[in-house]
């Protein structure tokens, strides 16, 4: 099909409202980005970043209930307080199933853009799931260069009957068998920062959880675009399956940036920013974002876990008492979500909706 790259409404049309995606433009033989996936110079990536991070050493949680429980813990703990990403190896998910869900992955989006349009958020049959390309293309100065699908979880059931057909047993088993290992991280967090919390609003505050797949196509100059903006998590912890491709990027303090390196075998967990609020800034939520390239499509499949809706956060009592004031004001996380998802990626900016003033 001959799209006309030159004319932006024809090209946001094509990549965004028809679904076809950045992969449907890759496909429809486009050899150089155009000008509405090209990033302004203070986003773009422009060298690649040598450093390797401290997440590069991945932590062992098949130790975390034995006899070295409180070495694994205060490495949980210290990754979760300055770099908020950490990668975990033994964390109970089978390597098979990993293997899986790259796979289905580049099977959702090998499907003709048909397939994958009717889950478009206007159209999609059903509210669970959502196909799109960029986060909010309709606001961003740039289109990011990335296609997802994202699927919320209510049952299995449900699961099992809305979620696209390619990736729906892979995902679902992807989330129930990781939920084990990421309650029992939040709990080691909060153990640190003396609090046990009741099963009961453990479960509402990790009562969203959704599963993603992202596709990041091959792009002709990835010095011009990227993947993902800077941008923090909104919810709990993410969970985050990565393949070899690599340019998963994380903030430093001093500011610089330091890729998490991809690690056959384990997972990339990172703080959100309900975390950081609930912990009163103890724990980093990390700011990330994602590289393109042209060595080949990248994927990833995060799972996001977050408050329910309806539940009110904010700094926890027993911190707020240690600290001696509260630095985030109390929410409905639903409104949190809402701000979250109405504006473009901008860094850390979407944790000022909760700062106390
Ligand atoms: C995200 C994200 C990173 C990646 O989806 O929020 O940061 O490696 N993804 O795809
Ligand atoms: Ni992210």
């Amino acid at each position: 099909m001959a799209v006309n790259y030159e004319d932006q409404t024809i090209l946001f049309d094509f990549v965004v409202k028809q679904g076809n995606g950045v992969k449907g433009l890759i496909d429809s033989g486009m050899s150089c980005v155009p000008q509405p996936f090209v990033q302004p110079p203070s986003e773009r990536i422009a060298t690649l970043n040598g450093q390797t991070c401290e997440a590069a050493q991945p932590i062992d949680l098949s130790q975390l209930d034995g006899p070295h429980h409180k070495e694994v813990a205060k490495q949980i703990v210290e990754a979760a307080e300055t770099l908020g990403f950490f990668q975990v190896v033994n964390h109970g998910v089978s390597i098979e199933l990993l293997e899986l869900l790259k796979t289905s992955a580049h099977e959702f989006f090998a499907q003709p853009p048909e397939k994958k349009a009717i889950y478009l958020k206007e159209v999609s049959p059903s509210k669970l799931v959502k196909y799109g390309t960029s986060f909010v293309p309709e606001k961003e100065k740039a289109i990011e260069w990335k296609d997802y699908v994202s699927m919320l979880y209510t049952n299995d059931h449900e699961a099992l009957q809305h979620w696209p057909q390619p990736c729906r047993e892979v995902a679902l088993a992807f989330l129930k068998s990781s939920m084990q290992m990421v309650k029992r991280v939040v709990e080691v967090l909060m153990e640190d920062v003396g609090v046990r919390l009741e099963e009961e609003r453990m479960n509402s505050l990790m009562g969203t959880k959704m599963v993603n797949m992202n596709y990041y196509p091959t792009c002709p100059s990835p010095e011009l675009t990227i993947g993902v903006g800077r941008h923090s998590d909104m919810g709990m912890l993410t969970v985050l399956l990565q393949d070899g491709i690599g340019g998963l990027y994380v903030r430093l303090d001093n500011g610089d940036w330091a890729e998490i390196p991809p690690l056959n075998g384990a997972l990339v967990i990172n703080v959100g920013d309900t975390l950081q609020i609930l912990s009163n800034g103890k724990y980093k939520s990390a700011e990330h974002r994602v590289r393109t390239t042209n060595i080949g499509s990248r994927v990833s499949v995060p799972i996001f876990t977050a408050p329910n809706p309806s539940e009110k956060i904010g700094p926890l009592p027993q911190v707020v008492k240690r600290d001696g004031v509260a630095r985030y004001k109390e929410l409905l996380f639903q409104d949190y979500m809402n701000n979250f998802f109405s504006q473009p990626h901008d860094g850390k900016k979407s944790l000022d909706f909760a700062r106390a003033d």
